[in-house]
């Protein structure tokens, strides 16, 4: 089938190059000219799994093109995903004026047999709106259907070769037909196509992931009631985990989460419920208790030190989560902000996502290529985000390298006995960890 896929950025980025390497003739276009630049000479502009071979392949076999002339990208193509950004207004709703634009030139340019798909995350009524709006401007009558996208940053080639289930919102027989024949190759192991209004696809988006951010606030709010009451996370959530209600998934303990979905998609949601009276309190809370959990590791580190006033701290990762070198509101981005600002210094380590910190921090870090040059002279170490690396490190070298033996660990990677034996304080989240011994200015200024 002919596709275009306009939006060429993590979504769009992986829909075109998996559907051309399912034998589909796909154009992504994209308005950032760099990018598409790049993309054509087969460099991937950002880091996930996977994705460059995949374009690279598609490249080579002359299935895969990219332009920055929407008017050339859809000419041909009977199915067009819409792939483009809606981040956050600063009143919480999502802008979604690059969803108009492309809908504009769309409503100028393509036939009413062509078929347009909103892939990105929108509203509920999104979906109507543009279909209203384009015909508007035409006179014509058009299709627009709703196909939003579950995969996750850092697994995305494979969750979207491999789908728990597709969501389509249709208003036209065609529409679904078109969209499972698409679909088809990614369903083999019987995994569900899943049919309704362009309203409910649109709505599940937004349910699915105040859900599952859901499930990460609460973990975090009863990882830090453990803490206090000298319980350990890790064996509460084996208690409830094997709980077939229950499960485990979803229910790490962490920093908070980050990323360009959930913090927008429930600020979103939660905006629009108030908008309509029913303002959910428990999204509310738990993009509260979000907030809350990005400090957990300083309130431990300032506990800790008193003072963090020309301090070295080195920091394991800043991407959101592993895999990605995506930073949007990442818990990083908090912890290192008020570091700086608390008069630390930090010696910061990622194995992708060094180049994006860098551009907002500039000279105000000290950027390590390796993870233990970070650790030189370091009065601790704080672990953000989970990369695989960091979860079997050499603790002997580390000790030797840290200036002080300390570690926030942010993710739980290790076992307390274990970094105790080779003589760290370890915190974490939790956990039940023997106290550690007070820093030695501490130890003096206490008695
Ligand atoms: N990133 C994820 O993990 C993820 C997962 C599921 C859904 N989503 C949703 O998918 C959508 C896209 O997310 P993303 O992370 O890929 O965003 P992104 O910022 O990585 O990419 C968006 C791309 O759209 C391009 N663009 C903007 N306006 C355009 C226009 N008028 N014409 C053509 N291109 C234009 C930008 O240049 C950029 O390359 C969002 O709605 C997001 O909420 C994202």
């Amino acid at each position: 089938m002919r596709v275009a896929v306009i939006g060429t950025g993590y979504v769009g980025l992986v829909t075109a190059s998996c559907l051309a390497e399912s034998g589909n003739d796909v154009t992504g276009m994209d308005v950032d000219e760099a990018k598409i630049a790049r993309l054509r000479q087969g460099e991937v502009p950002i880091y996930e799994p996977g994705l460059e071979e995949l374009v690279k392949h598609n490249l080579r076999e002359e299935r895969l093109r990219f332009s920055t002339d929407l008017r050339d990208a859809v000419q041909q193509a009977e199915v067009i995903f819409i792939c483009v950004g809606t981040p956050a207004r600063p009143d919480g709703h999502a802008d979604l004026s690059s969803i108009w634009a492309v809908g504009d030139a769309l409503a100028e340019t393509i036939s009413s047999q062509q078929l347009v798909v909103i892939k990105s995350t929108v509203p509920v009524g999104t979906n109507r709106q543009l279909l209203e709006r384009m015909q508007r401007r035409a006179g014509r009558v058009f299709d627009v259907a709703s196909n939003p996208e579950f995969l996750k940053e850092g697994a995305a080639v494979e969750d979207f070769m491999r789908p728990d289930r597709v969501v389509v919102g249709v208003r036209t027989e065609r529409a679904a037909r078109l969209l499972e024949q698409l679909h088809a190759p990614f369903l083999r192991a019987g995994q569900p196509f899943l049919v309704m209004s362009p309203e409910s696809a649109e709505a599940t988006k937004y349910v699915a992931n105040a859900l599952l951010a859901t499930k990460i606030s609460f973990i975090n709010e009863m990882a830090n009631l453990c803490e206090r009451l000298g319980a350990d996370i890790n064996d509460v959530r084996r208690g409830i985990g094997y709980d077939k209600r229950i499960g485990f998934q979803f229910l790490h303990p962490g920093v908070g989460f980050g990323g360009s979905c959930f913090p927008k998609d429930l600020t979103a949601l939660a905006v629009i419920a108030r908008q309509h009276g029913l303002p959910l309190r428990i999204v509310e809370a738990v993009l509260e208790v979000n907030e809350r959990q990005k400090r957990v590791l300083l309130e431990k580190m300032k506990r800790h030190y008193g003072s963090l006033a020309g301090k070295v701290i080195a920091v394991w990762g800043l991407s959101f989560k592993p895999r990605t070198d995506d930073i949007r509101e990442a818990p990083a981005l908090v912890l290192l902000d008020e570091l700086l600002r608390e008069g630390a210094s930090c010696r910061v380590h990622d194995p992708a996502a060094m180049p994006a910190i860098r551009r907002i921090y500039g000279e105000r870090l000290t950027y390590c290529d390796k993870p233990y040059t970070a650790l030189q002279d370091a009065d601790g170490l704080a672990i953000v985000t989970e990369w695989p690396e960091f979860r079997n490190p050499d603790f002997a070298l580390m000790a030797r390298l840290m200036r002080q033996k300390v570690i926030f660990d942010g993710r739980n990677l290790y076992e307390p006995r274990i970094v105790l034996e080779h003589g760290f304080c370890y915190y974490a989240i939790g956990r039940l960890i023997p106290p550690a011994p007070l820093p030695k200015e501490r130890l003096a200024s206490a008695s």
